[in-house]
């Protein structure tokens, strides 16, 4: 049979990005070489990020989303840097390229490895296994507002950062939790807002959620304020399945569930565009890491399942599954990076993913 050839756009970005990116790439390499044939990864890099933006002024190529729009699947590490300030960053390059490609659905998977010890000592990879979905297209990063120094003189300036809810919006992405927990052991939807305090979009979305649910009678559903869920991945974590939540409390609603299975580096997310018109991006939840960046300590995992949730996209089930598997091996057996209280270097982990996968 002729092998399936996927076109992949690699954008590295900034600090541990690049080294992460490059674990991924050598893993899923290892995983076409072994397909026998099957399929191929045809990739392309770009060097956009904070460099870039120091040799051009610009955080991407000006033809970038053109460039980009064409290939399977884009794998991005990172962006941002000390030099360049973090709005303009993540604008120039990661929301920039999530919000034209209209990747609506941000899935973030939770789930603790086999040998890596979290804060909730006491429970493990049965316990907890959520994916956080997060609305990816509007709400608090829809980029509404402006400053305006002038208006009261100096000492008085004033911010408006608005949020947009739109029912389609809040629709497209609580009917997409419902479809994913129904491919899910536990059937369950927890939506997340703050519709106490704020009475315009969060109470448009707790309306979407209850008109959305009467069709999913066989999902059971919980509608849960920002504050209490925190609180609540903390204390019942074997209570959630599916969150679904707006972009700015699903972020932060991430980030404290992978600090729970262990680390930010563990966690991985695909950006998708549900009606693939235009490629999908995947990407470790976790930044650039300046702290520990150019020095082989960056856990490659989250790039590493970020790939499987590729593989998944691109109709690769069983490869996908093989990865995750690889990775379990991995931490069962105590080969773990240093921000999991191991010694295992990035290439070690890398390797030892795949090794498992032979
Ligand atoms: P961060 O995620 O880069 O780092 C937070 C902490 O987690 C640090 O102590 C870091 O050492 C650790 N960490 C992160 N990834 C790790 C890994 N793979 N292995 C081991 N430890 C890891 O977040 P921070 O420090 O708030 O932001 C740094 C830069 O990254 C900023 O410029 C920020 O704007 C950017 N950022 C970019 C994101 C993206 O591109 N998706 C997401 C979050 C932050
Ligand atoms: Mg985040």
């Amino acid at each position: 049979p002729v092998p399936s050839v996927f076109r992949l756009a690699a954008i590295p970005g900034d600090g541990v990005g690049a080294e992460v990116v490059a674990a991924g790439r050598e893993v899923l390499d290892a995983l076409a070489a072994g397909s026998g044939g099957r399929f191929a990864f045809d990739w392309e890099e770009f060097d956009w990020g904070c460099d870039h933006h120091a040799r051009t002024g610009r955080m991407m190529a000006e033809d970038g989303l053109e460039r980009l729009r064409g290939f399977d699947a884009i794998y991005f590490g990172a962006v941002g840097w000390p030099t360049v300030p973090d709005h303009v960053s993540l604008w120039g390059l990661r929301l920039r390229i999530c919000q034209s490609f209209d990747q609506w659905a941000n899935v973030r998977p939770v789930h603790f490895l086999p040998g890596v010890r979290g804060p909730l000592r006491n429970a493990d990879e049965h316990d907890l296994d959520w994916v956080v979905v997060r609305e990816n297209s509007e709400g608090e990063y829809a980029g509404l507002g402006g400053r305006n120094l002038a208006a009261r003189g100096r000492g008085g300036e004033v911010a408006v950062q608005s949020a947009l809810f739109t029912e389609v919006g809040c629709e497209r992405i609580i009917r997409f939790a419902f479809d994913l927990a129904r491919t899910r052991t536990r059937r369950k939807v927890s939506s997340v807002t703050k519709s106490n305090a704020l009475q315009y979009g969060m109470v448009l979305w707790d309306d979407v959620f209850r008109r959305v649910a009467a069709d999913y009678p066989d999902v059971e559903t919980e509608s849960v304020l920002v504050d209490a869920m925190a609180a609540r991945f903390v204390l019942r974590p074997q209570d959630l399945s599916v969150v679904v939540a707006s972009n700015l409390n699903a972020d932060i609603l991430s980030d404290l569930g992978s600090a729970l299975a262990g680390s930010l580096g563990l966690a991985a997310s695909a950006n998708l565009n549900p009606e693939r018109r235009f490629p999908s991006m995947f990407e470790p939840v976790h930044g650039s890491a300046p702290d520990i960046a150019g020095r082989g300590l960056a856990n490659p995992i989250g790039a590493i399942g970020s790939a499987a949730l590729m593989l998944d996209h691109l109709g690769l089930p069983e490869e996908a599954a093989r990865l995750h598997q690889a990775i379990h091996t991995t931490t069962r057996a105590g080969i773990l990076p240093h921000d999991l209280g191991g010694t295992a270097t990035t290439r070690a982990t890398t390797q030892a993913v795949i090794t498992a996968l032979t």
